[in-house]
């Protein structure tokens, strides 16, 4: 694909945006609703993994058919071009978190609980869906945050439809990757004919909310667990705890509780700023 080509006769491409393992991921203006939007193509200079690049994608469609959230990308269309697999989809702007914590290191408790609280509604309303999805690979890559603070949940290159019975093994693409990314994605998805449900979701956000505050993956170690407890609000690091405990059963159980925990923090955070000015600037 280059800059300037028409896709599907609607779809005029206008920059790469994106270049991950399975594909990529190009700007373009729709001339039926004119409108930016993205294309995502998969790969086809991958040799064997062509497949796999494109039941990615097929399942991806599968995912966003019938999707409507404001945080979620709305699907335009999908199809094929010269032997490549397509998805249309609307273009939600933004800078993906991870190139903002490359810039910025860490973020600030109010700003990443900001960010966390939106993620719960993002992911309360696909795990709310018949049967729920399970988004599978939550962490900063996967994020959009506008100048605005808005964020957009993007990729359900990953994601899959969940009735509560099915094992990891057949959660896994059928170019056999794993469920999610390595340091984000929860300890049961890498377990063989281990059940996978929406709390690894849980997990990815807690392991996301960690990279936003701390700055490194969450690698499970004495030395990261201490790292949490130094957070303040003091309350903060307790709610990651216990997103990332290995047994789901111990995690939030849903988004619901995990949102109410992060908007206490989102209080305790305002108390103790009113208290920190109020030190400051004695009356
Ligand atoms: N709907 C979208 N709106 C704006 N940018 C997007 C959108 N979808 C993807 N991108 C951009 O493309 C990058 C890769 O997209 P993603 O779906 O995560 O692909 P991959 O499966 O390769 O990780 C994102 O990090 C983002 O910069
Ligand atoms: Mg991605």
């Amino acid at each position: 694909m280059n800059c300037s080509d028409i896709v599907a006769g609607r779809f005029q491409v206008i920059r790469l945006i994106g270049e991950g393992g399975l594909s990529r991921v190009w700007q373009a203006w729709d001339k039926r609703t004119e409108r930016s939007c993205v294309l995502k193509v998969a790969r086809d200079d991958l040799g064997a993994e062509c497949s796999a690049a494109r039941e990615s994608l097929e399942n991806e469609v599968c995912i966003m058919r019938g999707l409507t959230h404001p945080l979620l990308p709305r699907l335009l269309g999908a199809g094929e071009m010269t032997e490549v697999a397509f998805i249309a989809m609307e273009y939600m702007g933004g800078e993906p978190l991870s190139s903002v914590l490359e810039r910025e290191g860490r973020l600030d408790g109010r700003v990443l609980l900001g960010i966390g609280i939106q993620l719960c509604d993002a992911l309360e309303y696909l795990h709310a869906q018949e049967p729920p999805i399970v988004h599978g690979d939550v962490k900063p890559g996967n994020v959009l945050r506008a100048s605005d603070g808005h964020v957009r949940l993007i990729d359900f290159g990953t994601a899959r439809r969940v009735t509560g019975m099915e094992a990891c093994s057949e959660q896994q693409g059928a170019g056999g990757q794993r469920l999610g990314t390595r340091g984000y994605a929860a300890p049961e998805c890498s377990l063989p004919g281990a059940a996978v449900d929406t709390r690894a979701d849980i997990y990815g956000l807690g392991a996301t909310l960690y990279r936003l505050a701390v700055g490194e993956r969450f690698d499970g170690s004495d030395e990261a667990l201490q790292k949490m407890q130094v957070l303040r609000p003091r309350s903060l690091g307790a709610a990651m705890r216990r997103c990332l405990q290995v047994d789901p059963g111990a995690r939030f159980q849903n988004c619901r509780e995990l949102r109410r925990a992060l908007e206490r923090c989102r209080r305790s955070c305002l108390w103790d700023s009113c208290r920190r000015d109020s030190h400051r600037n004695p009356a």
